[in-house]
Order: structure tokens, then sequence, then C-alpha cells
């Protein structure tokens, strides 16, 4: 076996931190990948789409050939770059990384295409910002594992086909609308990845204080879990934060009680709203008074990009109740009213 079977980082190719994440305690933790779960078994959550995944590298192992390839989508911070390290795990095969804002040119897919060995995991991070003439390149490589180049210019320009290895592409998006339609169809299964329940969140949160030596009874695990946005990335940032705060201020062992004023201090409170979601809230329930709001009025107001607002805040409002979308643009809630502790309008139609 070669030594290309390992792990594969190069320069360009470290895991991509996504280019949004709520910035719930000011974004700065890079070291998610010492608590990223290696194989499925350490991957919390997700059951019916695992299990799907489960049975699709399990069959590709019992053909030994290389997998369909396989698209993520979902908000940032849930898993999908962990879990395509996984895929490559479970499989035993390579595992190169890059992203759609890397790959600018089709020349730097075609170098890495053909540095691939057979049966390795290509994963494409925001693969929804790829070129058009980058995505030109992908398509005869995921179909047929060719690769057209054109030689020379002008009348005598020739195109030739070489051939590549069979390799399972690995494409994650936050934004799966954004995918061109002929790309997400020569992908063999697409798996969305959902907000975690809060029970999931604490299994992520115990393991993790585990790994990072922690000690936390069952309490505080509920706490941190209960306002994390449904997210595991969050999740294991607000453990790093109170694991700080009560070596500091406490004992070094988080409980409840701990955890609860660690969590207020970091400004996230008791449903898990930080700062800007609690500013969006405040738009559209104050300033805008219950009326519908625009994307790009709302980012504006609370000096986020309308991408940011999308992908990473809306979701978990919209789920807990707290935003509508509508046709006319987002409103407030009567849920969102109360956690505010404001009165409901009563002239209001929106509810
Ligand atoms: N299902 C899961 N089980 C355990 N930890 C998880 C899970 N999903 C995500 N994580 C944690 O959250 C972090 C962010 O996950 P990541 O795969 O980078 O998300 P995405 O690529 O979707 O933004 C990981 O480093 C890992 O620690
Ligand atoms: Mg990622």
């Amino acid at each position: 076996m070669s030594p290309r079977r390992d792990i594969v980082l190069g320069k360009n190719e470290e895991i991509a931190e996504p280019l949004v994440e709520p910035s719930v305690l000011g974004g700065e933790e890079r070291d998610d990948a010492s608590l990223r779960p290696k194989n499925l078994s350490e991957f919390v959550g997700q059951p019916e789409m695992i299990e799907h995944l489960d049975i699709v590298l399990e069959a590709a192992r019992q053909r030994g050939q290389a997998v369909d390839h396989l698209l993520f989508a979902g908000p940032p911070g849930l898993g999908k770059t962990s879990l395509a390290g996984i895929v490559a795990a479970e499989l035993g095969v390579g595992f190169r990384v890059t992203s759609g804002p890397v790959l600018a040119r089709p020349g730097d897919l075609a170098a890495l295409l053909t540095d691939l060995n057979d049966n390795d995991v290509l994963f494409i991070d925001e693969i929804h910002r790829l070129s058009r003439s980058v995505e030109e390149v992908l398509y005869p490589a995921m179909e047929d594992a060719k690769l057209d180049i054109v030689i020379g210019k002008g009348p005598s320009a020739r195109a030739i086909r070489l051939d590549l290895p069979r390799f399972t592409l690995v494409g994650a998006t936050t934004r799966i609308g954004l995918v061109a339609s002929p790309l997400r169809d020569r992908f063999g299964f697409v798996g969305r990845v959902e907000l975690y329940e809060p029970h999931e969140l604490k299994a992520i949160v115990q393991r993790s204080a585990g790994l990072l030596n922690v000690s936390i009874d069952d309490g505080g695990a509920q706490r941190i879990s209960e306002r994390s946005r449904g997210t595991p990335r969050i999740a294991n940032r607000l453990l790093r934060r109170v694991r700080d705060f009560v070596q500091v201020r406490g004992d070094g062992t988080i409980t409840e009680e701990s955890a609860n004023e660690g969590l207020a201090l970091f400004g996230v409170d008791e449903r898990g709203l930080d700062k800007v979601d609690r500013m969006i809230l405040e738009v559209l329930c104050v300033r805008f008074s219950g009326h519908p709001v625009g994307l790009s009025t709302l980012a504006q107001s609370v000096g986020e990009e309308p991408g940011t607002i999308e992908d990473a805040y809306e979701p978990f409002l919209v789920q807990q109740g707290f935003i509508r979308r509508t046709p006319r643009g987002r409103v407030g809630s009567v849920q969102a009213y109360e956690h505010l502790g404001l009165k409901t309008p009563l002239s209001s139609d929106q509810f």
C-alpha cells in the first residue's frame, strides 16, 4: 500500500474554516480538529442520514469499488467536514481537502485530480462557490473519470482526454439551492444535516469534555447543550468558555450552576441566543415594529453579511419559532416579543 493512503493535507488544503459562522463568542476557536469525530460510531446524531450513509459505504466496501459521489448540505458547524473525513477513514482511503473559492482556475482542479490515487476521497468544501469553468472540468471527472484538456491555441488546438483514477467526490455546502443542478445531479447521495436535538448535543458535550479532560456533571452538560443553538461547533465552543470560567472563578468543575453563570457572563441567554440573535429580533420587533423586513435591510441593521444571517443565524431562529419568513420579508413572532420582554403589538396583522 502506498504512503498516500494516509490522510493527506497539503498547502491550500487545511480543513477550511467555514466562511460564515455565528460569532457567538468571537469565533476565535480554531482547534475544532481535536474534537472531530473520527469514525461513524463516534458521530452523534443525524440517525437517519447516518444509517443511509453506512449502507452506501458498506456496499462499496463489499464491492471493493469507489463510493458514489456524496454531497452534505446544511448550516455551518453541524458536521459536514467531519463526515467527509469519516467517509475516507471508514474506507481506509486517502483524503484530499480543498474548497470552492480556492479552486479559482480549471488548472487548479486538474492538478488535484491528476494527483489522486484510486478510490481516494476528494473533499470540496463550499462547493456552491465553484466557478462555472471549474465545474465544467468536474463533470467528466465525476461521471467517467476523465479529464479533458485542450493543448495549443487557435486552429491547431487539440482536445485530449486523460484517464483519472476512480475517486469519490465529497462536497459540502451551506447553500444547496446555489449548487448548480447539473452538479447536484451527479451526486449519488445527498445527506442533509439538521440542527441537533438537545440530548444529542449533551452527548457531544460529554464526549468533548472527556477529550479535553474537563470535569462536568450531568446538569452542566445539560445547560450547555440547551444553549448551543442546535449546533455541535457552538456546543464545543461554549464548553471551552465555561471551562475557562470554572478554572478561573470556580473549582474547575462544570456544574449546572457554574455553567449558568459562565454562559450568562459570555452573553448567551437561556434559549441559547447570543448578542447578534437578540439584535436581529430587536430589529424585527422594535425598529420595524413587526413589519416584514427584507434580508439585506436586516443584515445591514445588525452589521452582518446577508449570507451569514441566512446560513448561520436564521435556521435556528426559524426552527425555534422566533422568526417567520413570509413572501414580503422576515417578521418577529409572538415568541420573539415575549423573549425580549415586550408586549405584542395588537394592531399587527402578522400573527
Ligand atoms: N455529529 C457530531 N458528533 C460529534 N461532534 C460533532 C458532530 N458534528 C460536529 N461535531 C463537532 O463540531 C465541530 C464542527 O463540525 P464540522 O464538521 O467542522 O462542521 P461543518 O463542516 O458542517 O461546518 C467538529 O470539530 C466537531 O468537534
Ligand atoms: Mg466545514
